[in-house]
This record gives structure tokens, sequence and C-alpha cells, in this order.
């Protein structure tokens, strides 16, 4: 008779002590669309339950996802005036800079992360500087406006900076320029492996940043390759980013997995806006609050430290409800 498996999984006091992995409330970082006016509350058509806010409306959000024990936010910037270089994103009185000030004067224990990217704030939606000569996006152009907006960010009071235009050498560019004015404590969480995805199209809708021209695929990374990926985010490593992030999160696992096993800091995973979209639209055909449990355990079992995503207060119930406890 063989019994080796199952004898453990017969009670479930045992299952939970040999439990492997698990997600907590710690783990999890809420983005935020920010946009201007006030009282707005405009819910993202193809992500249900996700909202643009004005600045007063995102901090009840983030006053109420605070109170259900999530300590830390992203915020998207969408301004009221795009243009060709994002100059709202180069004022101290841009749409980030004053979402940041704000909230910290009213939920100052939340950590604050702030994306630090163009396609938000560009009219053509590229993710920095376009050069004319060959309509793509101008590296070493775009890293000084990026260091310009980090100390933006860093001045309003952020707490953590996420570089996502994958151009080369930001990381290193974005340390030098924190330390040459003080920043030395803020931490950058790179978006360092980060894929030209098509699990993106929400997000887009959302923060109205799809491209008017082209696509990401010059700065952006092949969904094909993995050794690439991994390269990248052990050079941002190398180049003194705190915290690397692949993204997207669900057909990435495995890059997940063998970043852990070859990079020392923080791993974050961002289970972007199209992977939140397909479990919202599929919600009627299975149990939701189940297979949520699943995606989040298995951002941890493939590596994850830390989890970005829209279900953060969906996740909060879960774990009030003592429910991953109860299935696995
Ligand atoms: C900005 C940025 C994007 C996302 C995060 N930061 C969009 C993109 O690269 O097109 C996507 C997040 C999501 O889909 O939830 N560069």
């Amino acid at each position: 008779m063989f019994r080796r498996f199952r004898r453990l999984r017969l009670n479930g006091n045992m299952r939970s002590l040999v439990r492997e992995s698990a997600f907590s409330k710690d783990d999890l970082i809420y983005p935020l669309f920010v946009t201007y006016g006030s009282g707005v509350r405009r819910e993202i058509a193809s992500m249900p339950d996700v909202f643009q806010l004005s600045i007063d409306e995102m901090i009840l959000e983030a006053r109420a996802a605070y109170a259900e024990g999530i300590r830390a936010v992203l915020l998207f910037g969408i301004p009221e005036v795009k243009d060709s270089v994002g100059s709202d994103a180069l004022s101290a009185h841009g749409i980030i800079a004053e979402a940041v000030r704000a909230l910290k004067a009213e939920v100052s224990d939340m950590l604050i992360f702030t994306d630090l990217c163009f396609c938000e704030y560009t009219d053509h939606g590229h993710c920095g500087i376009v050069d004319p000569k060959t309509g793509s996006v101008d590296n070493d152009a775009t890293l000084e406006l990026l260091s310009r907006q980090a100390l933006i960010h860093a001045e309003a009071g952020a707490d953590c900076i996420a570089p996502s235009g994958m151009m080369d050498g930001v990381v290193a560019h974005l340390r030098a320029a924190l330390d040459g004015a003080g920043f030395v404590n803020m931490p950058i969480m790179s978006y360092s492996t980060k894929f030209a995805s098509g699990f993106y199209g929400p997000f887009r809708d959302a923060a109205g940043s799809a491209p008017e021209f082209g696509d990401r695929r010059s700065y952006q990374m092949s969904p094909a390759n993995a050794r690439e990926a991994i390269a990248e985010s052990l050079e941002d490593e190398a180049q003194g980013a705190d915290i690397l992030m692949v993204k997207p999160a669900l057909a990435y696992l495995d890059v997940v997995r063998a970043l852990r096993e070859s990079a020392s800091s923080p791993i974050a995973v961002y289970n972007v806006s199209g992977e939140y979209s397909m479990l919202k639209n599929a919600a009627a055909f299975m149990d939701y609050k189940r297979v949520l449990a699943e995606v989040m355990v298995g951002f941890k079992r493939a590596g994850a430290d830390i989890i970005i995503t829209y279900h953060a207060r969906e996740v909060c119930r879960l774990i009030d409800e003592g429910y991953a406890c109860a299935i696995f």
C-alpha cells in the first residue's frame, strides 16, 4: 500500500502546517489612476471596479484601502493637457506632484510609489521623447527628462520611484540624479523585465496612453526571450535598482522563478490590467474568490515578494475571511 502524499492532506490543520507559500496584505501594492478635476470617479470600461479618480476621490480610495490593510499604492497620472514632451510630468504642479503632496498630508503612513514614464503625458503616447529623424524614442534625451520627473516626485514626497519606460541605463542615471540632489534614501523599483505585451490593453484605455503610431517593441522586451529578460533585470540590479519587477505576471512566472534564483533583490510582479480584466470578466464562470487566491499564491510560489495588483482590496477581504487558509 503506497501512502506518501495523501496522509498530510486529510486534515485542514495539517494542510495549513505544511503549506509552502502564502500571500499577505504586506505583499500588496495597489495601483491608482489619478486625474484632474474634483469629485471624479469614472469607471474604466475595460476594468470593472477600477476608476480614474480626481485627487479628492483618490484620497478617499486610499483611505479605504489603508483601513483594509494596504500600506502601499502606485500612482499613475492622467494630465489635463498632453504634449510632445509631457510637460505635466515636468511641473512641480503636475498631477502626480499634487497627488503625492495631498496623499502624504491625508494618509501619511501610506507608502507612495510613483510610475516614472512619459506615455501618459505625451500626445504621441510613447514612453519618451521621439526622435523625428528615426521616429523612435531617443534613449538619452528621455533619460534627462526622467531624471527631472524623478526629482519632482521626490520633492513632492514620494517614497519610491518606479521607472517603467524601459530606457537603457535608466537606473544608473536616476540614482546619480537622486543622490546629487540629496535623495540618497529614495529607493528605485525598476520595471526591470517588462515585455511588449497585449495584456496592457485595458491600462492604455485607463491612462489614455496607447501610442499614436508604431508600437513599443523598440524598448519593451520580446515575450519569447527569457535569457534576455534575466540579463536586463540583473543589469538594473547592478546599476542600483532596489526592487526588480517582472511584468506582466501570469504568462511569465517562469521568468519570476529564474530571476528569483539569480538576483538577491526583492522581486515584484505586476499583475497587469489585462490579467485583471480576464479574471473579472470570467467571474460568472468560475469560483472567483478561489481563482483569485490561486493566482496570488501562484505569484508567491514563483518567488515574488511583492504583488502589484488592481485586486488588492479584494485580496484584503479574502484574507480577512480566512479564505486562502480555508481552501488550500
Ligand atoms: C507605462 C506603463 C504601462 C503599464 C504600467 N506602466 C503601459 C505600457 O507600457 O504600455 C501597464 C500596466 C497595466 O497594464 O496594468 N509605461
